[in-house]
């Protein structure tokens, strides 16, 4: 069986994940619901780890650098590679990198107040050098597809090696999209913001992407709504995904 998988993301009135709304007042009281529903210290949500497409760890966490490859490197075991995790740890970030760009600088980073451990999310299209590159910095990595990723394989690892049993799918929408379409996303959860900014380029909870995903719509259960900060106008709203 493979994990629960809840898509739990921070949302304007009109949908957008990121651009000038993050500006406005609103949005910090937002972002400490969302911090807190799923990483705080009495948090609704256990898992052990969250699913990122590669734009938003990139725009997050790695900033666009470029991983240091020695292209001479010896050829790496077949297979995956899984790593003893740091005794610091709090949960695995599990990164959507199929061609292998990411440029990591250790194996685990700060969230706030979470410590994340990398976990590596391939396909037989990364290269050699950059298996290697992961391996020198004790990066954990699957192999899951060949040129195209295998989502249903990547749970089963997850589950497999590292005894996830809840995972957080973490945006942005071109991954969100692709798993709910999928049928590997159970449940959404939304914090709303009261704010919205109308723009047509700004990116959206879910974006279908050519050759990853197409527009077929997909239904939702409403199962609860909360106010969870009145003052600042902060909705919480739970669907199961009718799959
Ligand atoms: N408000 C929130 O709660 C929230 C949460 C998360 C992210 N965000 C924001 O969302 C923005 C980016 O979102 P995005 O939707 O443009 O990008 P994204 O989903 O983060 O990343 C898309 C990339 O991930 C890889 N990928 C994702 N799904 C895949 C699949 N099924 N198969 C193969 N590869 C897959 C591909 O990488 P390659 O291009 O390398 O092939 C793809 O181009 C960021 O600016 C981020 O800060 C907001």
């Amino acid at each position: 069986m493979r994990p629960y998988i809840f898509c739990h993301m921070s949302i304007t009135l009109d949908g957008k994940i990121i651009g000038p709304s993050s500006q406005a007042p609103e949005s910090k009281p937002a972002g400490k619901v969302f911090y807190d529903l799923a990483f705080g210290k009495n948090a609704f949500y256990q898992h052990e780890g969250w699913l990122s497409g590669r734009t938003t760890t990139d725009d997050n966490f790695t900033h666009y650098q470029k991983p240091v490859l020695d292209e001479d490197a010896p050829q790496v075991p077949d297979g995956d590679f899984v790593a003893e995790a740091s005794p610091t740890m709090d949960k695995y970030y599990i990164s959507i990198d199929p061609s292998g760009k990411l440029g990591w600088q250790s194996k685990t980073f700060n969230y706030q107040d979470t410590t994340g451990e990398v976990i590596e999310v391939l396909t037989e299209k990364a290269s050699n050098a950059y298996k290697a590159f992961l391996r020198k910095l004790n990066i954990s990595y699957v192999i899951a597809g060949k040129d195209k990723l295998d989502s249903e394989l990547v749970l089963k690892k997850m589950a497999d090696l590292f005894q996830m049993k809840t995972i957080m799918l973490g945006g942005g929408g071109v991954l969100n999209w692709s798993f709910i379409q999928q049928g590997l996303c159970d449940e959404l959860s939304l914090v709303m913001k009261p704010v919205a900014d109308g723009s047509p380029d700004t990116p959206s909870l879910f974006q279908s992407k050519e050759g990853l995903s197409d527009n077929t719509p997909v239904s939702f259960t409403l199962t609860d709504i909360q106010v969870k900060d009145k003052e600042n106008g902060i909705a919480w709203l739970r669907y199961l995904v009718n799959n």
